[in-house]
């Protein structure tokens, strides 16, 4: 088999590809079997399954990168299990142990090794997912459930890579107060469906949701945390329980204050004063560090002072993430995991 298969790497986008194998558990009777590789990409399942009807589903998402020594590393693969569990406990789904999650991560990875992009060429995406299946029609949660992972390789989420963009904040809410906005189900992404289409019609990259609950905070874009800088080069995230606790928010939040030495704020960000922030930005795994450059709230648009190129803390911020995930910088203890 070639080292690596034949695809133009810098055309790379964010699309489903289908690669050789993916890995396979079922839960039968109380407990998880052992788990398979396969290189079949169709499910069959019942069509009772509660995955289908109630939305008792929840997924996560995480990344392999190829290093500039040629190794293959994890980022974080441990909080990506953790997160799952959580989400796994308010659908009422058996969790994955954490040992089990990174093994079929690993076994998936090693086994599309020709997948992987070449160093800074893009990135080997990893979808692990729990579902509900078995024959069923009441709403309440299945008897049988089915985790699967599979990869793809990725290039940028948000086209445009490190050039800023422009979001528009939603009318419409992701998530309920007290509701699944923190845990990954699929429900709040289609939820966010009908918002990000309004948005992109406008010309818009994407919608930013307020909070739920008074509709004057900032919570979250669909797919990626929100987060500003101020002209003291402080990074400040929303704080909130009804958005999704990101691994790679909580990466930068931990760079920003122990590497670049800046003050780290989590706390309320109102949308009425954008202009406390000289730089924006969206981070997750898919989208990494994505620089916003304007925001529409109530039909005004507000541009922040970097809205043509990236500014120089969104810039240091991704340099660093990305250098550690590249195996160009050293990483704090437990982030990386060799494959
Ligand atoms: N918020 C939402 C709604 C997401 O889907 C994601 C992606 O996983 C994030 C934030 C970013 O989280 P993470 O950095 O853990 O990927
Ligand atoms: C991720 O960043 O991993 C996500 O899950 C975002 C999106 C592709 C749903």
């Amino acid at each position: 088999m070639k080292t690596h298969v034949d695809i133009n790497w810098s055309e790379l986008g964010f699309s489903y590809i289908k690669t050789d194998f993916r890995y396979v558990s079922l839960w039968q009777d109380g407990k998880w079997d052992k788990g398979r590789l396969t290189e079949d990409n169709t499910i069959t399942i019942s069509d009772g399954s509660t995955a289908l009807h109630y939305g008792q589903q929840c997924f996560e998402g995480l990344k392999a990168y190829r290093t500039v020594n040629g190794k293959t590393v994890l980022f974080r693969v441990d909080r990506n299990a953790k997160r799952l569990n959580m989400s796994c406990r308010r659908l009422l789904m058996p969790g994955i142990p954490e040992e089990k999650f990174i093994d079929a991560c690993l076994k998936v990875v090693r086994a599309n090794e020709r997948w992987i992009p070449p160093h800074r060429m893009g990135t080997l995406y990893i979808r692990p997912y729990v579902i509900g299946i078995g024959d069923n029609i009441g709403v309440k949660p299945a008897s049988s459930y089915m985790f699967g992972v599979f990869c793809l390789p990725v290039g940028p989420y948000f086209k445009g890579g490190m050039k800023p963009v422009n979001f528009i904040i939603s009318d419409y809410d992701r998530a309920a107060p007290f509701g699944t906005g923190a845990v990954k189900a699929g429900g709040n992404y289609a939820a966010s469906l009908y918002p990000h289409k309004l948005a992109v019609d406008g010309g818009f990259t994407d919608c930013i949701y307020l909070d739920p609950m008074t509709h004057t905070k900032i919570e979250e874009v669909g797919a990626a945390n929100f987060f500003g800088i101020t002209g003291d080069q402080a990074l400040v995230t929303p704080k909130s329980d009804s958005i999704l606790p990101s691994i790679t928010k909580q990466s930068i939040m931990y760079l920003a204050g122990n590497y670049l030495g800046k003050r780290v704020e989590e706390r309320d960000v109102y949308a009425d004063r954008l202009d406390e922030f000289k730089e924006a930005g969206a981070c997750g795994t898919a989208a990494v560090i994505t620089p916003i450059g304007g925001i529409e709230y109530n039909g005004k648009m507000h541009f922040f002072d970097y809205h043509e190129e990236v500014g120089p803390m969104t810039k240091a911020l991704y340099d660093l993430l990305t250098g550690i995930q590249f195996g160009e910088e050293p990483a704090p203890d437990n982030w990386i995991l060799e494959v």
